[in-house]
């Protein structure tokens, strides 16, 4: 059985394979849904709260379920055409997925497109790098 480890979280689950990643999170207790992470202490929890309320509910419209793969990304699908309109060529109405995935383009996915087929390290709520040496590149 895969195991995920949600490393922000400290926790482990072990799921069937080919698990879809964000339901598996809900299963566990675990929000992966947020509009914006990174700004400070309560306006990250007002975007938790926020997120987990306002989101498309796994249809990969809103981009709030994105998170890192940090370890095992080849034990996932590959990323579907929903992912790659979402970062690479949708950046309006919603310009945050698009941001968001600016220095992450190798381990960023939505959760709600991503199977899981063997171990991986999911950070959820990843933080956007705004005044990183890739932002403006
Ligand atoms: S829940 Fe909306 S894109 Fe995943």
């Amino acid at each position: 059985m895969p195991t995920i480890k949600f490393v922000k979280e400290n926790k482990e689950i072990e799921v069937p394979p080919g698990a879809n990643l964000r339901a598996e999170a809900l299963k566990a207790g675990i929000n992966v849904n947020h509009m914006v992470c990174g700004v400070s202490e309560g306006v990250d929890a007002f975007a938790a709260n926020a997120g987990k309320m306002l989101n498309c509910r796994g249809f990969g419209l809103c981009g709030t379920c994105r998170v890192l793969i940090t370890a095992g990304a080849e034990n996932v699908n590959e990323m579907t055409t929903l992912e790659q309109l979402k970062f690479k060529y949708a950046p309006v109405p919603d310009p945050m997925p698009a941001m968001a995935f600016i220095g992450h383009e190798d381990t960023m996915r939505l959760a709600c497109k991503t199977q899981v087929n063997g171990d991986v390290e999911v950070e959820t709520m990843p933080e956007m790098n705004m005044f990183g040496e890739n932002f403006f590149s």
